[in-house]
């Protein structure tokens, strides 16, 4: 069967107040037939967005539906999707129309990947309205819910036909919301790119990362640009890849993160917070395998405490956190993968068993130590 490649290239829209222009931006990005469109958030973030968007939306002549999931990420489950597939279904949704997912990742994860399934796929708009929403989940077509044994293990790729970032939207922000999109912003720069990970420092130093979210859409902008090039590279995220430039290496610091979420039951940490501790936990290691130096795993450290306060972990069984590593999903033919640097804005993948249990301990137990 010979299928012609899918064209999949959409925008990505950044600016200020780009919610009250909703309407114009989704006739230019939704195919000409649609009319419909189920708006999907949480109660907290439509009290403060969804006024504007449905307005916006139906000046421009869309019919607007929307359905309102509860919040936190144990929504973003199974029972949710099926209320949500329900909704889409009692109200006839066809092919013909679209899934709008006006939220944090949690919403946008759950309303992308109903719009996945349903009838084999409705178009999607991301309207991400949370920092780490803006610069990673809304960008790349990975749409999933979590199951009793771990995050995000049921999903699909489906890319959207646009993603809207207002900068606006962050105002709202709590700041340990805004800790935790900075976490995942180090990442991204400290896994694949050095000028996106110095210039992300420069802004969380110079600002503290508090005050100046004109200079924040710039670095939204590069943060996305980044993970667009990835994602353009390793769509679907090819198991058999290890190179650098792999959708793999997005992954840096997330293999500790899954686990420091699982052993809290999801309560103590923002997803990206976790990710703070991840990344130190693998820096760590990188040292110890010799890849990477004491000054460059000192401006990794140095740059998560710029992110911002992290919860403390010091207070938790390092043996159910390794015990809980080995269930990790990014295992390939069994082996746990880890995602290592070698320098910072370099990532290297490397098989589990090359890290000693002695190593993975005491690499815990470091990060995890107070004022590390
Ligand atoms: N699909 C992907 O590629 C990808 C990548 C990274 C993370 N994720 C997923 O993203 C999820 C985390 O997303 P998140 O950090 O955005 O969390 P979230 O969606 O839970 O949002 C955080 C909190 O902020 C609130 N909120 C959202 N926008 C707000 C605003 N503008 N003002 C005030 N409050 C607001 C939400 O109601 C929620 O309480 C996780 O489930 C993670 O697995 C997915």
């Amino acid at each position: 069967v010979r299928i012609e490649a899918r064209p999949t290239d959409y925008e990505i829209m950044i600016g200020k107040g780009l919610i009250r222009d909703l309407g114009q931006i989704a006739r230019k990005s939704l195919p000409a037939t649609a009319s419909r469109i189920a708006l999907i958030s949480n109660k907290r973030v439509f009290e403060l967005f969804g006024g504007p968007a449905r307005q916006s939306l139906e000046s421009a002549g869309f019919d607007v539906h929307p359905w309102l999931m509860g919040e936190g990420e144990r929504y973003k489950s199974d029972r949710t999707l099926n209320k949500a597939l329900e909704f889409l279904s009692e109200s006839r949704f066809a092919r013909s129309d679209a899934v709008f997912a006006l939220g944090g990742g949690v919403v946008g994860d759950l309303a992308g990947f109903a719009a996945a399934v349903y009838m084999r796929g409705l178009p999607l708009v991301q309207i991400p309205t949370t920092l780490l929403s803006q610069i990673d989940s809304s960008v790349g077509g990975k749409t999933a819910i979590n199951t009793s044994r771990g995050k995000n293990l049921i999903g699909a790729f489906h890319q959207p036909h646009a993603v809207v970032i207002d900068t606006d939207t962050l105002v709202s922000l709590p700041r340990r919301e805004l800790t935790a999109g900075y976490c995942e912003a180090i990442k991204q720069g400290a896994a694949g790119d050095r000028a996106l990970f110095d210039r992300t420092l420069e802004f969380l130093s110079s600002t503290n990362g508090t005050d100046s979210f004109e200079e924040l859409g710039h670095i939204i902008a590069l943060q996305c640009e980044f993970k667009a090039a990835i994602v353009a590279g390793d769509e679907l995220e090819d198991v058999g890849r290890e190179d650098s430039r792999s959708r793999k290496i997005l992954n840096f610091g997330h293999t500790t993160a899954h686990a420091l979420e699982a052993v809290t039951a999801y309560k103590r940490f923002r997803h990206g917070e976790a990710v703070g501790y991840g990344m130190v936990v693998a820096g760590l290691i990188s040292k110890g395998l010799g890849l990477l130096d004491h000054s460059e795993l000192e401006l990794l450290t140095d740059a998560v405490r710029a992110c911002g306060r992290l919860p403390p972990c010091d207070d938790l069984d390092v043996e159910q956190i390794v015990e809980t590593l080995a269930h990790d999903k990014k295992t390939v033919l069994g082996k746990l993968k880890w995602v290592l640097l070698n320098r910072v804005g370099h990532a290297v993948i490397v098989d589990g068993d090359s890290i000693s249990p002695k190593l993975l301990r005491d690499s815990l137990h470091t990060a995890f130590r107070p004022n590390n």
